[in-house]
């Protein structure tokens, strides 16, 4: 087997194994030969959060957490941000090349010929309480589309599946919006399929009484960086999620559905959320230093601190970060920034945060650019989801491609007890 390969003593049996390695990794079931008698089991990885666990191999998105690397396809996210549009993102992140003019021309075509909804998803959306959280307004609205198209049931097929991600893709910013309207009190707006996919969502967000909504230009490429930025990120959790659900042949409707059910969370994509209500909480510079002692203390966490991956900065907190000046030009200063950077500057510099190797992370700066284009706090994780929506549906297809795919059963450890009898 040559150097490629891992050597392994039992020291319970004497015995040697030679595990063969492929991209410099073991295929875990070759550990199950292990064994010290015939009806051993042999032997598992006990890897609770997957902390080291790669569940399969992909082409889709790169992290260097050391190096504070994140490419699309090979494409660095900060060359995405400048050059490229959302829309241009997704078809990279779905299809593996950028579109030229006349695929990015027809991918547009479609996504935008499939923006509405059935009318009958207003109904169900309006049966919401007025305070109904967004993100439970929007997962379930996902899970709810799927009984309006019971071909997605074809997982098998490639032009079905294809058409589906379409669908989701448009249809994500017109659930998004109809659910911010909601919370508002105002009237549903239809998609304006002249719009580009970010200025449509604006519309679909803010139009009034004016017979065609004007998106600020500035605000409307902001919000795009944003989406590039957002649109994947590897096996997070959202994303295992999604190729879980997926990998038991689920729909992509159901399978999108538990995905960002998996993204609420605070600790994943609800952060964002987190974020503001933690420098409310903190309300001005001066109470930061207090704020910082409770959480060396374990009371509290830094939220948009820290990341599973990046043990460095997070690439995308620098393009947030450096977004955020353009947008208050056009909006004004959210003063909150001031407090974000003061709170970085002094966590920065704090052996706690730096021993721990934590930095801001994707949601440390973007919820003060959203709640000053004029997002509440729960509106923020359902801006991450559009995006992700594209990421989701490119790990999904994948898997769908995958050989190796199979559906997703973990084992487990058992410690429980053994045999017992009913008296
Ligand atoms: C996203 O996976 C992805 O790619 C996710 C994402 C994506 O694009 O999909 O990047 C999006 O989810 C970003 C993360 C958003 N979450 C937050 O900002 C919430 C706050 N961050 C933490 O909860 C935490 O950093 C996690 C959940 C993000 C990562 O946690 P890990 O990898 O499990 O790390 P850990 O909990 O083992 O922490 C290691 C140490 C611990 O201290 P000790 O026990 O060693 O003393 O660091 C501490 C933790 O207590 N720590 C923090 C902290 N994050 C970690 N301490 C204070 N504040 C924090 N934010």
């Amino acid at each position: 087997m040559g150097n490629e390969s891992l050597t392994i003593t039992d020291n319970r049996t004497g015995k040697s194994y030679e595990l063969p390695l492929k991209h410099g990794n073991i295929r875990a079931m070759d550990l199950r030969q292990i064994k010290t008698t015939e009806k051993d089991f042999g032997v598992m990885s006990y890897d609770p959060a997957f902390l080291n666990t790669a569940a399969c191999e992909s082409r889709i998105t790169f992290i260097d957490g050391d190096l504070g690397i994140l490419r699309y396809r090979g494409y660095p996210i900060e060359q995405l941000a400048a050059k490229c549009s959302y829309l241009e993102t997704a078809y990279l992140l779905l299809y593996g090349e950028l579109p030229d003019e006349k695929k990015l021309s027809d991918f547009t075509a479609r996504v935008a010929r499939h923006t509405f909804i059935h009318e009958n998803m207003k109904k169900f959306m309006e049966g919401f309480r007025y305070d109904a959280h967004p993100m439970s307004m929007l997962v379930s609205s996902i899970a709810a589309l799927s009984s309006f198209y019971p071909d997605a049931r074809e997982v098998h097929n490639p032009e079905v599946r294809e058409l589906m991600a379409i669908r989701l893709i448009a249809k994500i910013p017109t659930i998004a919006a109809y659910a911010f309207r909601h919370t508002n009190g105002l009237p549903f707006v239809y998609p304006d399929n002249e719009l580009s996919y970010t200025a449509n969502f604006m519309n679909m967000l803010w139009k009034m009484a004016e017979p065609k909504f004007l998106a600020n230009p500035v605000l409307a490429h902001a919000l795009d960086i944003l989406f590039i930025l957002h649109a994947d990120h590897e096996q997070n959790c959202s994303t295992s999620t999604m190729r879980v659900v997926g990998s038991s042949q689920a729909d992509p409707f159901l399978s999108m559905a538990a995905a960002a059910s998996a993204l609420s969370g605070p600790l994943h994509g609800g952060a964002n959320e987190e974020v503001l209500r933690m420098i409310d909480e903190i309300g001005s510079i001066e109470h930061i230093p207090a704020f910082i002692e409770s959480v060396k203390k374990g009371e509290r966490k830094l939220m948009g601190f820290g990341h599973r991956v990046y043990k460095n900065y997070d690439p995308r907190a620098q393009v947030i970060k450096e977004t955020a000046d353009s947008v208050f030009a056009v909006t004004g200063r959210n003063p909150k920034v001031d407090i974000a950077r003061e709170i970085e500057k002094i966590a920065l510099s704090d052996e706690y945060f730096v021993k721990r190797r934590l930095y801001p992370n994707v949601d440390f700066y973007s919820g003060i650019i959203y709640e000053a284009m004029g997002f509440r706090p729960e509106m923020f994780t359902v801006l991450f989801a559009i995006p992700r929506t594209s990421g989701w549906l490119a790990h999904w297809e994948e898997q769908s491609k995958d050989a190796d795919t199979k559906i997703s059963r973990p084992r487990q450890v058992y410690l429980g007890s053994g045999e017992r009898n009913v008296k």
